[in-house]
């Protein structure tokens, strides 16, 4: 089992960038759980970081040859980016949406969005954990397939 791991923009500060919002932890660190749950449930991960929206569309757009299943935070994209969600419709390819905060106790705007309701399911607000939740949730949806 393949899965990709994609993160959007600023996500690569993460560690220092308003920790009292996102916390201590890394990316690196983030990465490092990932893998490590990546291990225990048998799936190879791809893990990597853009601050491009146009690099998240022609990642997706490589998914159907690359992996079974794509972890996504593409951050404040997941707002605003229906070039993202075109994409995600267009490949087809099962993925769980990730959010280290809960944007829903968050500003109105983060509220919104805009690809969520075409996921397998959103996470919110469990920091870096949930996105070892995510690796369990896919690879359970994988292997019920
Ligand atoms: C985020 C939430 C977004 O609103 C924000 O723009 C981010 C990170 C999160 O992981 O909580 O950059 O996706």
């Amino acid at each position: 089992m393949r899965i990709t791991v994609l993160n959007g923009p600023n996500l690569n500060l993460l560690g220092t960038r308003e920790p009292e919002i996102y916390g201590t932890a890394t990316l690196a660190e983030v990465e490092a759980l990932v893998r490590e749950e990546g291990v225990r449930v048998g799936a190879a991960i791809r893990f990597s970081q853009t601050n491009h929206e146009g690099t998240l569309v022609d990642e997706i757009q490589r998914l159907p040859a690359t992996a079974d299943g794509l972890i996504l935070n593409a951050a404040a994209y997941s707002h605003t980016s229906f070039a993202i969600r075109d994409a995600l419709l267009a490949v087809k390819v099962p993925f769980v949406e990730v959010h280290l905060t809960d944007v829903s106790r968050r500003e109105e705007a983060r509220r919104r969005l805009v690809f969520a309701d075409l996921a397998v399911e959103v996470i919110t607000g469990k920091g870096p954990e949930g996105y070892r939740e995510a690796v369990r949730t896919l690879a359970r949806h994988l292997g019920a397939r």
